[in-house]
């Protein structure tokens, strides 16, 4: 309940214009801690220095408002130049995309245009062994999410698309099962939105019992499973859980932010498990680093305390 109660008033504080303008005039140099660079280049580099510790990256181009088709295409067509760029450079384009960013929601010639954009870019992606992870954003897009997810991995098959499942919603278990057919790839997170109690569980001991519950399903399911969680105590728990019932390595992958606890991501990769840093870049960093420093009151001193100095 406390942890739900400052992750309320952060993003409620970050919603406020005055403060955004401030953050945005002087964060950059903090958000840098989260956020790799404003181009291509500064993320594929990024790639490349994770690479020497053993960890791969997840590929983010951060705008999280599209008004237009135009806007949407515009983003779309930063995304699939990014793959060139990442292929010609020796790094797996592995990208990951809000279907908000792409036009989800707007028609275009009878089909969502959020569903066109991302079967360019996994079209784009695939000769390069790429991969297309479809993030989850808040509740109203889940339905439309998971249907889309569904069409492009019957499309393109579970080698080239994932999507997102959120611990802490009430229907989760549900689309689990719902999802089965697939043999889906699937990142489990516990949630990074403000979420009302009708759609969410509010207490983390509840939403921790549920991220176990999901993963482990998952896993014995023998679908490949994104272990994406900074979570000390749930890590070891699937380092466990996959010994215990004989799962391979191959099939599942611990996945954090880029940032955000660096000595675990070296340790885990060290001990052999594959290992993926999400790695956002681009102009639009405001709203990621907001939900970030909302994760956690550390990341909140640190801000304070990089502004006012001390
Ligand atoms: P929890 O919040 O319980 O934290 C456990 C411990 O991890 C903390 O005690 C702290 O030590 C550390 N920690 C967590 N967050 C930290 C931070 N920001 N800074 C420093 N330390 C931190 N969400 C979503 O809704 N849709 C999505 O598509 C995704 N995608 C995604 C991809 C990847 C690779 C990750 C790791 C996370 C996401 N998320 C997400 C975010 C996710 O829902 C969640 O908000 C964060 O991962 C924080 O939750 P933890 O599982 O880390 O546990």
């Amino acid at each position: 309940m406390i942890e739900q109660l400052y992750r309320k008033t952060i993003l409620t504080v970050a919603g406020n214009k005055a403060v955004e303008g401030v953050m945005r005039s002087r964060g950059w140099g903090l958000a840098q801690r989260f956020v790799a660079g404003h181009q291509a280049d500064d993320i594929i580099q990024a790639v490349k220095d994770l690479q020497k510790d053993g960890i791969g990256g997840l590929l983010d181009l951060l705008g999280e408002f599209v008004d237009s088709p135009d806007t949407a295409n515009a983003f779309a067509e930063q995304i699939l130049s990014l793959v060139d760029q990442a292929a010609a450079a020796g790094v797996q384009p592995y990208i990951t995309v809000k279907l908000s960013g792409l036009g989800q929601g707007l028609t275009v010639d009878g089909e969502d245009l959020g569903l066109i954009n991302a079967r360019r870019i996994i079209s784009r992606a695939k000769p390069h062994g790429g991969f297309l992870a479809l993030d989850m954003e808040d509740h109203p897009r889940v339905d439309v999410t998971l249907a889309q997810f569904r069409t492009l991995s019957q499309e393109f098959g579970h080698d080239f698309v994932g999507t997102v499942l959120q611990s802490y919603l009430h229907r989760t278990a549900a689309d689990l099962a719902a999802l089965a057919d697939l043999k889906p790839n699937l990142r489990i997170v516990k949630g990074a939105y403000l979420e009302p109690e009708s759609v969410a569980m509010q207490d983390k001991a509840d939403i921790d019992a549920s991220y176990r519950r999901l993963v482990y399903a998952n896993l014995k399911a023998g679908n490949y499973t994104n272990v994406a969680t900074h979570d000390g105590g749930i890590i070891d728990d699937v380092k466990m859980f996959v010994l215990a019932h004989g799962i391979p390595r191959e099939q599942f992958e611990f996945q954090l932010l880029y940032g955000v606890r660096r000595d675990l991501q070296k340790q885990l990769a060290s001990e052999g498990y594959r290992v993926r840093a999400y790695i956002p870049y681009g102009h639009d960093w405001y709203p990621y680093f907001s939900r970030r420093i909302a994760e956690r009151p550390s990341n909140a001193l640190f801000v304070l305390r990089g502004m006012f100095g001390g």
